[in-house]
């Protein structure tokens, strides 16, 4: 699978939860309206750098992976979870079939190189449309391309997408298929365990089993049903239950396919516990709220013995990568606001957090913004001891 191709030496939040994982659909990605690449884009590097292997040896490249989230898993957020975490997948946000057909492409699609393995998600229903993204995917050097069937915003839904999908699970095969024979990256299926108020297993059993049927072998189920009518996307993130059960009896009833779980995990407690009857599990707000809760992540999940190192290494490799945006004429900010709870539950946080998100600051060399929240981060220290 390739989606054991790697990063090859890494050093080495707050965003809005806005209610939607695909209200911006149309516009995955155009946050980075003006960036192109650092360096040169992933697609380049990996080109030049072979493929190497990182995923820990016997590992499924699904074993622990980054959850897609729209406005915040952009390449900026992937680099400085990358930094923290060599072995997990990262996912993209949702670009839609529409946007990469007709918009941009090198603007939804680049990344950096450090940032694999990274899996494209795709939004759309269009076999052929899917098909074609999933070969710009391949071309692009993406390690996988997933389909989203599990996003209930209206939104999507609209463009017959999304969770909806499950309803049609016929279609979603269509899909599958026409993707697979359009590359020979992994194609994968996020989906959910139900829709509205359809709660019997057999429901999900079938549509897995169906999808499983035109060639998909991963599916990354997040446990809880989707609801397309009455909840926002955000409620419909803590609301119904989640019901990992139902995840774990579609691994005891598809031995052969690799289930991951995803909904509501935080702990590296939590994640074992689920690593033992799936073979994944997918985190999203933890992962992104609280990044360095990844940090125990390679040793105990991956068996690594050379962990990212002390969050001041990541600061400073996290920095060198705000300077270059900086000296290439972006602005950081767009980037550093993924890394706002870098430092959480340490003292001087907080004042650390405030320096810099303080706007009259925005147009400083990032430099030297660290070091007044650094001073700040220290002095809150010194006061919290
Ligand atoms: C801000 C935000 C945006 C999201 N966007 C997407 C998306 O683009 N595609 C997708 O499949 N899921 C999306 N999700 C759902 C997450 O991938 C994940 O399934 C959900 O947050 C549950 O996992 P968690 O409890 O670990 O966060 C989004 C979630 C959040 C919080």
């Amino acid at each position: 699978m390739r989606a054991s191709k790697g990063p090859r030496g890494i050093i080495g939040s707050l965003g809005r939860d806005n209610n939607r994982c695909g209200a911006a659909a149309e516009s995955a990605g155009h946050q980075d309206v003006e960036w192109k690449s650092v360096e040169m884009s992933g697609n380049d590097k990996a080109a030049d750098e072979g493929q190497a292997s990182v995923s820990g040896a016997g590992f499924s490249p699904w074993r622990l992976s980054v959850a897609p989230m729209m406005d915040w898993t952009d390449r900026h957020c992937r680099y400085l979870h990358r930094l923290i975490t060599r072995h997990a997948l990262l996912y993209t946000e949702m670009v839609t079939t529409g946007a990469l057909l007709h918009g941009d492409q090198p603007r939804h699609l680049d990344f950096n190189a450090e940032e694999h393995p990274v899996a494209l998600q795709l939004g759309g229903s269009e076999p052929a449309d899917l098909a074609a993204c999933a070969k710009l995917a391949e071309r692009w050097g993406y390690d996988e391309v997933n389909l989203n069937c599990g996003c209930p915003s209206e939104r999507v839904q609209k463009g017959a997408f999304g969770a909806c999908l499950m309803a049609e699970p016929s279609l979603v095969a269509d899909c599958v298929k026409a993707m697979r024979d359009a590359t020979s990256l992994p194609v994968t299926v996020k989906h959910r365990i139900g829709i509205d108020k359809i709660e019997r297993y057999e429901f999900v059993r079938d549509f897995v089993g169906t999808v499983a049927a035109a060639g998909c072998e991963v599916f990354i189920v997040h446990a809880r049903n989707a609801w397309l009518q009455g909840l926002s996307p955000k409620e419909n993130r803590e609301i119904p239950p989640l019901r990992y059960e139902v995840v774990a009896q579609l691994k005891r009833d598809f031995p052969q396919l690799t289930i991951a779980v995803n909904g509501g995990l935080k702990t590296a407690d939590e994640i074992a516990d689920q690593l033992d009857r799936v073979d994944g599990v997918m985190i999203g707000r933890e992962a992104y709220h609280e990044p360095w809760s990844m940090a125990e992540w390679d040793s105990r999940f991956f068996g690594a013995a050379d962990p990212a190192g002390s969050r001041e290494q990541v600061e400073a490799a996290w920095l060198d990568y705000l300077d270059r945006l900086h000296a290439s004429g972006r602005s950081w900010p767009h980037a550093m606001r993924h890394a706002l709870g870098l430092w959480n539950g340490t003292p001087g946080a907080r004042r650390w957090r405030q320096v810099w998100s303080d706007h009259r600051l925005k147009t400083l060399p990032p430099r030297e913004v660290a070091a007044q929240a650094t001073a700040a981060r220290l002095s809150g220290m010194t006061l919290a001891a």
